[in-house]
């Protein structure tokens, strides 16, 4: 019955949703668990309307705000495959743990809200899978609106996101003269059917591009659809799965997620193409997935996901062998062996008690403050997962006490919480601040809340001047105490020593990046 490791991990895909506010990520996971009967029946994730609570929610503040702060995790079955799909916070719950997931994942669906384009989150988030040219699934979505000419909207991603686009379904009109897509590589036409987006649908298929029964169903679209398909056969590069899995092709779907038309067409995409749980880098050697024995890094850290608990939980994605509940796994950094006896699987949000799991596969740790971001289990091998940074934050905030006697609690709570990955903190060489940097919005306000509750220090925020940050590094020590003492002004600690230039102005960046060839300034860091 129980299958080998390299069968496990020959049905597994695992993968993460990226996009911008609105494009429809929230829905199209909601379909997708519907097609992996997660759900019953797809109703809201977020349920910002019907009161509902998704499943994929966890924190009060989730609830208040209608939005997700977790990094949830999803497990189902779809075809042959088990497929993970790790969600991705998005709207003001942006994080640096949003870029993370992007590290733990085997490829990414990239949504696009087919009347607006590439917009300015998915190109950020574009960058990020780019640091391991993770392979791309793309979906237009909103087929039920009135959109972008396909052809444009493909141009775009080609131009802004520098990949290039294989059309694998082609839309018939938009709007409500949606008729539906046409399937390219399986020479057949699957038409739309309004109102029934909360359900798995019988489509009606045709098959066949010159079969009369097609103008029967769409009428004038029908000659339009030819005519238009030879242009885009003859004028796209046709699938070329190599250079999908370099990351340089991405086939593109047509479709409406509320609709629930044309997920399933991107599922058996990720199920047919996207690559099973790939080898990952350590500082060592290379870790293939098939090896025997038992590998794994953290890449989040999420506090207070069961409010009656109070409990972490680090989420660790699973690079080789197999979990077995009760196992034993050596924490590298601590050089330590713990028993494991309570993981938790993801399925949709209830935590359940894995009792086997396999590469591509996340489980949650409990952690009392021993784990960190980019923290490595084995089964007893010394090594050390790389791929994990952190990202030079985007915001930036003074923090201040209230009571200024705690100045220690509170130090201690920022460097506590930035090991944990909530936030970044630097301080200044110059001056006694202390610097909080964020890659969203709403880590301030965690932080601030856990400051309170965990460590018993109430801080304010005030404005400060820094536009952005980036790590530096030299080749000659000398050059860089050179530039520490010339920059000093711009100089601050992170919350691991390393040092950091934290600039007032991008316009001012690029002078000290001209202006010191020799230091390297960098936009990630490695823990
Ligand atoms: P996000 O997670 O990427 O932010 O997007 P989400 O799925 O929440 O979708 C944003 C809005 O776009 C939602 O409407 C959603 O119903 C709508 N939407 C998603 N896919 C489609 C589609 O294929 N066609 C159309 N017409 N709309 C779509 P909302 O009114 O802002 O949210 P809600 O109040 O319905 O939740």
């Amino acid at each position: 019955m129980s299958m080998s490791v390299p069968e496990q991990v020959s049905k597994r895909r695992t993968f993460a949703i990226i996009s911008h506010p609105d494009a429809g990520k929230t829905t199209i996971t909601e379909k997708v668990l519907l097609f992996g009967q997660a759900l019953q029946k797809a109703g809201t994730v977020k349920g910002k309307k019907s009161g509902q609570h998704a499943k994929s929610d966890w924190m009060e503040m989730e609830k208040d705000r209608g939005i997700s702060i977790t990094t949830s995790v999803m497990q189902f079955p779809y075809a042959d495959a088990l497929v993970n799909l790790l969600d991705t916070p998005g709207h003001e719950d942006f994080s640096e743990d949003t870029y993370r997931t992007l590290t733990a994942v085997d490829s990414c669906l990239m949504v696009i809200d087919s009347a607006k384009g590439v917009e300015e989150r998915t190109i950020k988030l574009m960058e990020v899978t780019r640091l391991r040219d993770t392979p791309i699934v793309t979906f237009m979505n909103k087929l039920d609106r009135d959109i972008r000419d396909p052809i444009e909207l493909m141009d775009e991603v080609e131009d802004v996101l520098k990949i290039s686009c294989s059309p694998i379904t082609w839309p018939i009109g938009c709007g409500k003269e949606f008729k539906g897509v046409y399937h390219i590589l399986r020479d057949e036409t699957v038409l739309y059917q309004t109102g029934m987006g909360h359900t798995i649908q019988d489509s009606v298929v045709i098959k066949g591009l010159d079969n009369p029964e097609l103008d029967e169903a769409i009428g004038s679209y029908a000659e339009d659809l030819r005519d238009e398909l030879e242009l885009v056969v003859g004028a796209c590069p046709e699938f070329d799965h190599d250079a999908f899995l370099k990351g340089e092709m991405t086939p593109v779907y047509f479709g409406t997620a509320l609709g629930n038309f044309g997920v399933d067409h991107i599922l058996d995409g990720i199920v047919e193409w996207a690559p099973v749980p790939q080898p990952r880098e350590t500082e060592e050697r290379n870790v293939e997935p098939n090896e025997e024995k038992f590998s794994g890094f953290v890449f989040k850290i999420q506090a207070n996901m069961d409010p009656k608990h109070r409990d972490r939980v680090a989420f660790m994605r699973i690079c080789s062998g197999e979990y077995k509940q009760g196992m034993k796994m050596r924490h590298v950094r601590l050089g330590k062996d713990i028993n494991v006896s309570d993981a938790l699987t993801f399925m949709a949000g209830d935590r359940e008690r894995a009792e086997t799991a396999y590469p591509g596969d996340i489980i949650g740790l409990h952690n009392h403050g021993t784990i960190k971001i980019g923290d490595t289990f084995t089964q007893g091998e010394m090594m050390r997962f790389t791929g994990v940074p952190n990202f030079a934050p985007e915001l930036f905030r003074r923090i201040r006490l209230r009571d200024p006697l705690k100045q220690k609690q509170l130090l201690k709570g920022l460097v506590q919480l930035s090991e944990e990955g909530a936030v970044q903190v630097f301080r200044p060489l110059d001056t006694n601040d202390l610097i909080v940097g964020a890659v969203g919005v709403l880590q301030f306000e965690v932080v601030v809340g856990r400051l309170k509750t965990e460590y018993n220090v109430e801080a304010i925020y005030e404005s400060v001047s820094v536009a952005t940050a980036r790590w530096v590094y030299a080749d000659d020590e000398r050059e860089l105490e050179d530039f520490r003492r010339k920059c000093s002004a711009n100089l601050a600690l992170d919350g691991g020593d390393n040092l950091t230039y934290i600039a007032p102005t991008m316009v001012n960046l690029s002078l000290s990046m001209e202006r010191y060839p020799d230091i390297k300034f960098a936009k990630t860091r490695e823990h």
